[in-house]
């Protein structure tokens, strides 16, 4: 739906890492020093297809975080859901890809040490992927407040944050403005044409679960959920869900997804290319781990907002 892209260089300068190749790809940033401050610019990308995870990658995201779900918000999404989705907030997790009329474009920056201020042309604050999901989060805080006064659609505000919390965890998403988060590198994904964009949006998932679970996504999830219940990724479950203030943590998720882009998505690939199994067998644990997180936090706020944590959010609104 839209993107949040960031400038190339600023991007790889998150995590102290630096990588040439984009010095390499776009000499005109040479010698541009690393200043302090990055700047983001989302955009409406209203081709079909381009949009951050897959149908898979959104549903994986949203049966993760529905699976750990406390009575309260458990009983909160149902009442929510429309009855033809039986319960299931997975199957509407791309619906926001399907009313794209909502974002124009938008400009976010970030001076270090403080927090992301996104903007869109005319100045309208938050109008970005990180400013989405506060704007919603905010909206559920209103939950229980009673159906009489609300001024917002839940489902609606439900539905936006569930699709938004796993765009920001998909690292292309975050990818360069120059190159529309890798859509416009096209290469090969093993025998056929695809962009690298697409490569993470669904290219990974797919072939992992064609090559390892029989073509059946719902073992891939399981094996996702069982890999931060007890496997590799349990003990990093809590800092995963570490966030003092509901509000505030999207602009963390944003940069991970940044940092990675730059570690993973980008490095080593050049337009042309064909990519396969080395870049296949080492960027799919980045994918499912980034899937596992986007549903263990959308859980966390769903958690929080329908255990009323309003106060907290409205504290938070207050104090920035
Ligand atoms: C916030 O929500 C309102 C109402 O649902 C919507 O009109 C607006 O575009 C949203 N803004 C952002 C930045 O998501
Ligand atoms: C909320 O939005 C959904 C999806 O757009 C719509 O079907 C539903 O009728 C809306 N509910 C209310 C109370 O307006
Ligand atoms: C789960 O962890 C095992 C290693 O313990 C790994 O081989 C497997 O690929 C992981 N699966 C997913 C989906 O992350």
């Amino acid at each position: 739906m839209y993107i949040l892209y960031a400038n190339a260089e600023l991007a790889c300068n998150i995590g102290g890492s630096q990588y040439h190749f984009l010095n390499s790809k776009m000499p005109f940033l040479r010698g541009i020093s690393a200043s302090f401050i990055v700047f983001l610019t989302c955009v409406v990308v209203h081709k079909p297809g381009v949009q951050a995870w897959s149908m898979e990658g959104h549903a994986m995201t949203c049966k993760i975080a529905q699976d750990l779900l406390e009575p309260e918000a458990h009983h909160a999404v149902q009442m929510l859901l429309p009855d033809y989705v039986n319960g299931d907030l997975s199957v509407l997790c791309v619906w926001p890809d399907q009313v794209r009329h909502w974002y124009r474009s938008c400009e976010a920056r970030k001076r270090r040490g403080t927090i992301w201020d996104c903007h869109d042309p005319k100045g309208v604050k938050d109008m970005c992927v990180a400013g989405a999901i506060r704007n919603f989060t905010n909206q559920l805080s209103h939950y229980h407040h009673g159906t009489s006064d609300r001024r917002y659609n839940m489902t609606e505000a439900l539905l936006f944050l569930a699709h938004f919390m796993g765009d920001i965890h998909q690292p292309m998403h975050v990818g360069f403005t120059s190159d529309g988060g890798g859509n416009t590198v096209e290469l090969r994904w093993f025998r056929h044409q695809a962009n690298l964009h697409h490569v993470w949006d669904r290219e990974i998932i797919l072939t992992a679960a064609a090559n390892y679970y029989g073509k059946d996504i719902n073992l891939l999830q399981q094996d996702i959920q069982g890999n931060f219940t007890e496997g590799i990724w349990s003990s990093d479950l809590a800092s995963w869900r570490e966030c003092s203030h509901i509000s505030s943590c999207e602009n963390k998720y944003a940069a991970e997804s940044m940092d990675t882009a730059c570690k993973w998505g980008y490095k080593g690939v050049e337009s042309g290319d064909a990519l396969s199994d080395d870049y296949f067998n080492s960027r799919l644990p980045i994918v499912t781990k980034r899937i596992a997180q986007g549903g263990v936090r959308l859980a966390m706020i769903l958690n929080r907002v329908f255990a009323g944590d309003s106060l907290e959010m409205e504290e938070t609104l207050v104090a920035t």
